[in-house]
């Protein structure tokens, strides 16, 4: 099949796309690498050996849209472009909404325009909010806490109505935890432009010696050590979820799943397996607790298991050797 990969260029985009060309299937990317470089499409193509097609857009214009859809006869299309940075959210509202849910309606209709009805969605546990309890699972109520996570339930609401007007759509949103790691290969691997704000990436800047010091934001958590715990999945797992996901597409319907480990790290735990990986210390302060932080969360990935037959396989070692593989091979990121 082909499929379309909007954001293919991003940091979780091009792991799918590499899993995807693994898996035989042809890919197109759209991008428009507000937060990615060119250099990832020479990366995907050095793993895989195939070159993925490249229509450099935005997914905010529908002509553009339908014309790619059509031109190379996507099967189906898995969805990741839009803004992700939860503090970042809470200051520009409107490009939040403007690119993560009128993109959204934009790529719709021109599926809809283009007669393609297989929609993968990248969601994200931070729709379900506050835990009423623990583990999240799908039926969790949705209270989201952030502007953010506000514009990807908007999303789900909009594909929930959309399948009601028409069954023939094939839905699945995907609900990601806390993607880290790279490609084995460390040829690709999170470079977001700016300052990135999640804890691995810093970590593993603070071990190559391109960040001075990680600010662990509060050890006064009612956690073992007091930091926040979560549950990390390695980015190759999420991937392959995916692949999962649009195997289980050949049927139409509209279902949601949590990919996650099912288990949570604290920052120590994260902190101590990646000096011992990188045999590296990582100098820390200790700060206040940061804005909207939860103390702890972490999935029930049952839905996956059973209805995917899909489940995370690679644990926090490998998500930090991983990780750290990428940052020796890529000190500056993609433009070193
Ligand atoms: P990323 O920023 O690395 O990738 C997003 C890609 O989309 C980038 O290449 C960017 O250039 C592109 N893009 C952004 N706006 C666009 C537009 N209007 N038109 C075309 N391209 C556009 O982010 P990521 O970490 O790979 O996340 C991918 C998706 O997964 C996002 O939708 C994000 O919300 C979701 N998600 C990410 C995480 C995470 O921790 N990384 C967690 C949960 C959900
Ligand atoms: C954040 C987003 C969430 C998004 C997720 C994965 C917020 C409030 N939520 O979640 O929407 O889905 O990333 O991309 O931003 N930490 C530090 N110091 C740092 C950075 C993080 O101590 O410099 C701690 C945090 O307090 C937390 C843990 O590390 O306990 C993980 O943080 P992070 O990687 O930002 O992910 P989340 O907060 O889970």
């Amino acid at each position: 099949m082909t499929i379309l990969v909007t954001g293919g260029a991003g940091y979780i985009g091009s792991h799918i796309c590499v899993s995807l060309l693994l898996q035989g299937h042809s890919v197109v990317i759209i991008d428009n690498f507000s937060n990615s470089y060119a250099e990832v499409i020479e990366r995907i193509a050095a793993i895989t050996g195939k070159k993925p097609v490249l229509a450099k857009g935005d997914i905010r214009d529908r002509t553009f849209l339908k014309s790619v859809l059509e031109t190379y006869k996507c099967s189906a299309v898995i969805h990741l472009a839009g803004l992700k940075a939860v503090g970042e959210s809470a200051h520009r509202p409107l490009d939040y909404y403007d690119c993560n849910v009128y993109g959204s309606l934009c790529l719709l209709q021109a599926m809809q325009a283009a007669n393609v009805k297989k929609f993968i969605f990248s969601s994200t546990a931070t729709v379900y909010g506050v835990p009423q309890y623990l583990p999240y699972d799908e039926k969790h109520p949705l209270a989201p806490e952030n502007v953010y996570g506000r514009s990807k339930l908007m999303v789900e609401t909009i594909m929930a109505d959309l399948y009601a007007a028409d069954p023939g759509w094939s839905f699945s949103i995907l609900r990601y935890f806390n993607p880290v790691g790279a490609h084995e290969s460390g040829l690709i691997g999170e470079d977001p432009r700016g300052h990135p704000n999640n804890l691995m990436p810093i970590i593993a800047q603070v071990a190559g010696g391109r960040r001075e010091k990680l600010t662990i934001w509060g050890n006064d958590y009612p956690t073992a050590d007091g930091t926040g715990r979560r549950d990390y999945i390695h980015v190759a797992d999420l991937a392959e979820g995916h692949v999962a996901a649009l195997a289980h597409l050949e049927k139409a319907g509209l279902n949601i799943y949590n990919l996650g480990c099912g288990r949570p790290y604290s920052v120590f735990d994260v902190i101590h397996t990646f000096e011992h990986i990188s045999n590296r210390p990582i100098n820390y302060d200790i700060g206040p607790r940061r804005a909207g932080d939860i103390a702890e969360f972490y999935a029930n990935a049952a839905a996956a298991k059973d209805k995917l037959g899909w489940e995370a396989k690679r644990d926090l070692r490998s998500m930090c050797a991983d990780m750290w593989n990428f940052q020796v091979k890529n000190p500056q990121g993609y433009q070193g």
